[in-house]
């Protein structure tokens, strides 16, 4: 719905009414889709510099008259959306003229300039009105002026007069269109409010990491045992740590161990402590990791790295929530929840039998899958951004900032090493740009710098899955082509023989929106 009061606000809609009032001597009304006068003030009729305008107002018959004609004309364009413009005989021998609104082939309403005679003679015209004037008791010098203001509108004049108050019509569509857009982008921006930029210590507003925080949340009740897994320095112990810490244990210990660094000989004594004299060098009594963790969260990193003997040794606790200390004579019970993460494909491993089957299936109990940082380049400048202020602070200066083609190659690398890769590169430029404020390409390591040049003359990858390699031929594509028409959707969608709708699908499901991506690089 357009509103019609803020009409009066808007600058070109102001000026136009001026010079059709300083031109034509007329004043300028609106209606709405049914034909009733909107944002007419009967305050302002004061202010009408066309007095003849005013004083035909003033009277019930005028006003009447003006509003009947508004709602009859009102009808009629609305049957007939291709009529450009009506006149109406208004009163006194007054004429008005009334151009439709439209948006969008829809009918909003009418825009009215009135306050004319139509063609003929302005003596024959003037006099019926001084008469009616003179009937209602107006009189004086300044009917006389006013009267003679009255413009006759003819033949010739017509186009440009029409011209005029179409554009008013014109003004009210362009601005309610932007009006329109305006309100889109906020509701679009307050559902953006809606996205987490973060859980706990993890930085990510993409799908994945917004999927991930809702099984966060889900969980949060829970005392399953879960299974993180992901590529490295994805953020999977981030993520363990988060679900102890938002856990009802979270005021008991959290117990990290990486199982690939288990001393196969120390195991047990490691795991499940043992009691003084059990063998040479136990000179005291010494609790194990699960006696440690009683009641809190044991988190076993690098799982896939634990030995036959081990995984054995684990599944009878998970099992049994008890274990018996190296020498000790009687089992200890305990209440640990356990978290487990791997990089590893574990299910093939348990499908080639390196992994005992029903320990993978107790810890797998809720399974949570981090996304690598590829499938969620989104997050991208926003990590990039949270270390640089992380980095600021710690070394107690000012925050650095990334150039636009810097943040470009950032966003273009493929980051193997995930988080933590672009954590160290994002360091090391700090560390490396000493006193310089911004950071720019040259800065970066090479394998970043030089990263799209190489793939892109050997061209796409010809072994492994063809989705996948259709998929990064189509976001090649995609990506060379948005910056090639900088950024012309339409015309990109119309060069690959798509539909835009479906380009800006794809652009989304890649990553490559153009905001997103130097949101945080321009400068
Ligand atoms: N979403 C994130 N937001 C902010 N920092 C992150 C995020 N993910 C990872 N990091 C940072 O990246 C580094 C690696 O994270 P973490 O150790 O949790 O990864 P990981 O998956 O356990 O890695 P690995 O497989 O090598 O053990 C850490 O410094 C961590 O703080
Ligand atoms: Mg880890």
């Amino acid at each position: 719905m357009i509103n019609w009061d803020d009409l009066e606000h808007i600058h070109v809609i102001r000026k136009l009414r001026e010079i059709l009032s300083k031109w034509w001597h007329t004043e300028v009304f609106f209606a709405d889709d049914r034909g009733y006068l909107r944002g007419t003030d009967p305050e302002k009729i004061k202010e009408y510099k066309n007095l003849v305008c005013n004083l035909v107002l003033q009277t019930e018959r005028g006003s009447e008259l003006l509003a009947d004609y508004s709602r009859r004309c009102a009808t009629s364009m609305k049957d007939h959306l291709d009529e450009k413009y009506q006149f109406i005989d208004w009163d006194m021998g007054l004429a008005g003229l009334a151009v439709p609104i439209l948006i969008d082939k829809e009918f909003m309403g009418i825009v009215l300039a009135v306050g004319f005679f139509r063609e003929g003679t302005r003596d024959k015209n003037s006099k019926i009105l001084e008469d009616h004037l003179k009937k209602l008791n107006f009189s004086g010098q300044s009917i006389d002026e006013a009267l003679g203001k009255i413009r006759v509108v003819n033949e010739e004049d017509l186009d440009h007069f029409i011209e005029l108050v179409d554009l008013v019509a014109q003004e009210i569509m362009t601005f309610h269109t932007e009006i329109a857009a305006r309100e889109e982008r906020i509701t679009e921006l307050n559902k953006e409010l809606g996205v987490r930029y973060r859980y706990d210590a993890m930085i990510g507003k993409s799908k994945p990491m917004q999927d991930v925080y809702a099984l966060l949340d889900k969980i949060k009740n829970s005392e399953s045992t879960v299974m993180i897994e992901g590529d490295n320095g994805t953020g999977k112990e981030l993520i363990a740590r988060a679900i102890h810490y938002n856990s009802s244990r979270k005021d008991k210990i959290f117990v990290t161990q990486n199982c690939s660094a288990f001393n196969e000989n120390l195991l047990d004594s490691e795991l499940f402590g043992h009691v003084k004299g059990s063998f040479t060098g136990a000179v005291k009594d010494k609790k194990g990791l699960f006696e440690v963790s009683d009641s809190g969260t044991f988190f076993l990193d690098e799982i896939a790295d634990t030995s036959p003997s081990m995984q054995v040794k684990l599944l009878r606790v998970i099992q049994e929530g008890t274990f018996i200390p190296v020498g000790a004579t009687s089992p200890k019970k305990v209440d640990v929840r356990i978290l487990a993460a791997t990089n590893k494909d574990l299910k093939t491993m348990v499908e080639k039998g390196l992994f005992r089957e029903d320990l993978y299936y107790r810890l797998n109990v809720i399974n949570i899958r981090v996304p690598a940082l590829r499938e969620r380049k989104e997050d991208i400048p926003l990590l990039a951004e949270h270390f640089l202020e992380k980095l600021a602070k710690e070394r107690n200066e000012k925050k650095k900032i990334l150039t636009k083609r810097a943040l470009e190659k950032i966003f273009d690398y493929n980051w193997p090493g995930n988080v933590r890769e672009l954590e160290n590169e994002v360091e090391r430029v700090v560390v490396l740009s000493g006193d310089e404020q911004k950071i720019n390409v040259e800065m970066l390591s090479e394998r970043i710098r030089n990263f799209g040049e190489k793939t892109k003359i050997q061209g796409v990858r010809v072994q492994g899955k063809l989705k996948d390699a259709l998929e990064e031929l189509e976001r090649e594509m995609i990506r060379e082509g948005l910056k090639r028409t900088g950024w012309n959707k339409s015309r990109l969608a119309k060069e690959l023989g798509i539909s835009r709708a479906g380009l800006i699908m794809k652009v989304d499901k890649y990553g490559l929106d153009k905001r997103k991506m130097l949101r945080k690089g321009e400068e």
